[in-house]
């Protein structure tokens, strides 16, 4: 019996030496092994910088991973230009990189670079945002249907009845559709009860501000501003649709919703110019990906929680709960969380209308 054990212990202990041996090998899918400078370099490709709420993840992502021993990030926006990230994308498969973490600005044609990663045997994680058709090896995100069930539910709880406008985000972006199916989820029965109609429906292209101004005010325009609310995707357009409701003088009286708790809607929010976000903690996201990418990088098994489609594949991964923010759990969220500063959050409230706050 002794023996059994002594042998077992020595046969595991053999394995493991073999499995770490392993590590320094590049993970080619066809077996045969490349050059491994034995470094571990990870490919981050952001969609688009210029939307505040990349650079967040972008930050957190890179200080994690160097925190978990990767020796090198490589960062690249393409900044909404679809093309461009796949010329991106390419050129970093030709720096070493021992895998690739995208966030996609089109779900669809990232496509093409991404499964050219994977042959040459480098790993793909998508991040935020599914990489459609494409056998990747993880996907990172929050549940995005609850999103938009939170973003409906805050604003049929506002507004129980009148008159809605839909004001969706990037068609290209496979989130937004996924957005628009989890406010459905919540409209739908009360539209089908004859409480809420949809008085118009439209997509900004690259979750464009300007954008969602334009059709805000040729919404308004159509509709004689008889609105009551605008189910708006994300802070950004949610931005642009409230400018367009301030030149009528109904910014504040028409709900609209938000997401990303990027700082200018969380001070729209306690300045009562937008009903809510959805907070998605990015720390949590960021951090996951980060450990991800590490032990992938490390050609290492990686635990998901469960699979996302992407049209031909079932995807391993990693769903994270989003939380929905409104001006009574301001501090308790954003600000507790330290996403935002107090301060910054509540510049434009006159101090005696504060919140009790303390550091
Ligand atoms: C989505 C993302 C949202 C929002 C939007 C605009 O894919 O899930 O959080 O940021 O893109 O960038």
């Amino acid at each position: 019996m002794k023996g059994t054990k002594v042998s077992l212990f020595a046969v595991l202990v053999f394995i493991l030496i073999l499995s770490a041996c392993g590590q320094d090998v590049d993970n080619d899918a066809d077996g045969e092994s490349g050059e491994d400078d034995g470094n571990l370099t990870i490919g981050l490709s952001v969609a688009d910088l210029t939307l505040e709420r990349w650079q967040h993840d972008r930050d957190i992502f890179v200080e994690k991973a160097e925190e978990l021993g990767a020796d090198e990030v490589i960062v690249q926006s393409a900044d909404g230009d679809d093309a461009e990230q796949n010329s991106q994308v390419e050129t970093m498969l030709t720096q070493d990189v021992d895998v690739m973490v995208i966030i996609p600005d089109n779900s669809d044609s990232i496509g093409a670079a991404a499964s050219q990663a994977q042959e040459q045997g480098i790993p793909v994680i998508a991040y935020d945002r599914m990489i459609n058709d494409t056998d990747i090896e993880a996907y990172v995100s929050f549940d995005n249907e609850r999103v938009g069930e939170m973003q409906a539910e805050y604003l049929v709880e506002e507004v129980p009845e009148g008159k809605y406008f839909l004001l969706g985000g990037a068609p290209t972006d496979s989130n937004a559709q996924v957005f628009r199916d989890g406010q459905m989820n919540v409209l739908q029965p009360e539209i089908d009860e004859g409480n809420i109609e949809v008085v118009g429906d439209q997509w900004a292209d690259e979750w464009s501000a300007t954008e969602a101004l334009d059709i805000m005010e040729n919404a308004l325009t159509s509709n004689n501003n008889d609105i009551d609310a605008v189910v708006a995707s994300n802070d950004n357009t949610a931005g642009g649709a409230i400018q367009a409701l301030n030149a009528q003088d109904l910014d504040g009286e028409v709900a609209i919703s938000g997401q990303d708790a990027d700082l200018a809607a969380a001070q729209r929010i306690v300045e009562g110019t937008q009903s809510m976000t959805v907070y998605k903690p990015i720390t949590e996201i960021a951090s996951r990906a980060a450990e991800l990418a590490v032990t992938i990088g490390n050609g290492e098994e990686f635990e998901a929680d469960t699979e996302v489609e992407n049209g031909e594949y079932n995807i391993p991964s990693v769903l994270l709960d989003p939380i929905s923010v409104n001006e009574d759990n301001m501090v308790d969220t954003i600000i507790e969380d330290g996403f935002h500063d107090f301060e910054d959050v509540y510049e434009g409230v006159p101090e005696e209308e504060r919140p009790d706050y303390e550091e």
